[in-house]
């Protein structure tokens, strides 16, 4: 096989969920690419054509060239026989309603706008008792558990859950079928999620009506009594002076919660497990916790959950090494960027005191995620409450990856503990 034809080959795997599975076999193929020195043609089957782009300066290149790149109507991969789907049923290529990371342009920016200040560094800091209150309810869990758990399903999936549907003005009581429904939404492509359910095309749309129900009576309480939280600012948004249609009110709250919470679970998990299998480094931080903000940062580099977005370019244009024409697919690999020999020092090694460090874990240019200083901070909250506690800990058995090209991160991690001052 040529070198061309392997290229090419790897580009296309990274369209698979099931790829996704074995994150070391991904990151090969990120490092095949990146070396290669220029972006990639993948032409998989049952999906259009894109150019696979893994360096760092390329993406960042694709990114902040907004008016280059667009984000409708292919924000994401998907295969065309979900985006006949979501024609047929939601009349759009990219699914069910609009959101954020579909849009562009001036209207993009108006409808960040409804929630930037909310997701600012000083209000989300205001959140810290409440998120800590959290972290400590499912560290007493964890405590409570006999020395042994699954973290990445007992808890990390939990955590960051809660924090979000909170800010959305969610109930305890709906959590558990939020996490289903993301899992059915993300995960729509892994056999091992609900497996009761065959048809991957319907689980998808199914996820999003029932997400729908969920957030429709916030909606209409919020709309009768609003107060001064995020689900207030959304239900009670204008834009130009005109209030938000149902739909995009809908999209704003969907694309709050699903992308607020697995990405960041995933996160917590994914910052356990590297500090396991790296005990120096686990030492490191515990003699000095001031080092916290470091290794959050190189958590997030390391597990970079959001794997890819894609763009659509909107003229011919030359860009790592190839010409891209007009309508062409580019999908900006996140991850492979968090790991590119031209920015990072050694960058297969994790290290929490990592200075600087520039990865792309949350984007960059107008999508910029949103809540990226809320994810830090509850990040750095939990492993806060967590690490004074906790005597020992370690692996005990094998990890698993959710099969999702979009976002991906452990779903199993069973861990064995000993906290402080228990016998457990
Ligand atoms: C570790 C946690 C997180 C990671 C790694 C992450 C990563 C990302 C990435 C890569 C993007 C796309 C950026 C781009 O296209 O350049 C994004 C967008 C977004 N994220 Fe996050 N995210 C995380 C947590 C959160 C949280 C906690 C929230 C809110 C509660 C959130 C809300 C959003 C929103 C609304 C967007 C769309 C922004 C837009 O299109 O303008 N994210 N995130």
């Amino acid at each position: 096989m040529t070198l061309e034809k392997t290229l090419e080959d790897s580009a296309a795997r990274l369209a698979d969920a099931e790829t996704y599975a074995d994150p070391d076999r991904v990151n090969e193929i990120f490092t095949q690419l990146r070396l290669s020195g220029r972006i990639v043609r993948a032409e998989p089957e049952g999906m259009r054509p894109f150019w696979a782009v893994a360096k760092a300066a390329d993406i960042r290149f694709i990114e902040t060239n907004s008016n280059k790149f667009i984000a409708a109507p292919w924000p994401a991969m998907l295969m065309k026989d979900q985006e006949q789907k979501n024609i047929e049923l939601f009349g759009s290529i990219s699914g069910p309603s609009t959101t954020l990371v579909s849009m562009d342009g001036e209207i993009h920016h108006k409808h960040r706008l409804i929630a930037q200040e909310w997701f600012m560094p000083h209000n989300v800091r205001k959140l810290t008792s409440d998120i800590a209150a959290i972290a400590v309810t499912y560290i007493e869990k964890m405590a409570a558990m006999d020395g042994e758990c699954d973290f990445a399903k007992n808890i990390a999936f939990w955590y960051p859950l809660r924090v979000v549907n909170s800010i959305l003005g969610l109930p305890e009581s709906v959590d558990a079928d939020f996490l289903r429904l993301t899992q059915l939404s993300f995960g729509a492509a892994d056999p091992n999620i609900e497996a009761s359910i065959q048809d991957r095309l319907e689980r998808f749309a199914q996820s999003h009506r029932e997400f729908m129900t969920i957030f429709h009576p916030v909606i209409v309480e919020r709309r009768a009594n609003p107060t001064d939280d995020l689900a207030s600012a959304y239900a009670n948004a204008t834009i130009d002076g005109d209030p938000l249609g149902i739909a995009e009110t809908l999209g704003l709250f969907l694309i709050t919660a699903t992308a607020g919470h697995d990405t960041t679970s995933a996160t917590t998990a994914g910052g356990l497990k590297a500090l396991i299998e790296h005990p120096e480094q686990l030492v490191k931080l515990r003699e000095n916790m001031e080092l916290l903000p470091n290794a959050v940062e190189e958590f997030l580099r390391w597990v970079a959950p959001v794997k890819h977005f894609a763009r659509t370019a909107t003229e011919d244009i030359q860009i790592g090494g190839q010409t891209v024409s007009q309508g062409d697919r580019v999908v900006v690999f996140f991850a492979s960027a968090c790991r590119d020999e031209d920015v990072f020092d050694d960058p297969l090694d994790f290290r929490i005191d990592r200075e600087p460090n520039k990865h792309l874990a949350f984007g960059t240019g107008p999508h910029l995620c949103l809540g990226m200083h809320l994810a830090r901070l509850e990040i750095k909250i939990f492993f806060e409450q967590l690490l004074p506690r906790l005597e020992s800990i370690e692996l005990a058995g094998e990890a698993s990856y959710l099969q999702a090209n979009l976002v991906s991160g452990l779903t199993s991690l069973p861990v064995k503990y000993k906290f402080k001052g228990t016998d457990r």
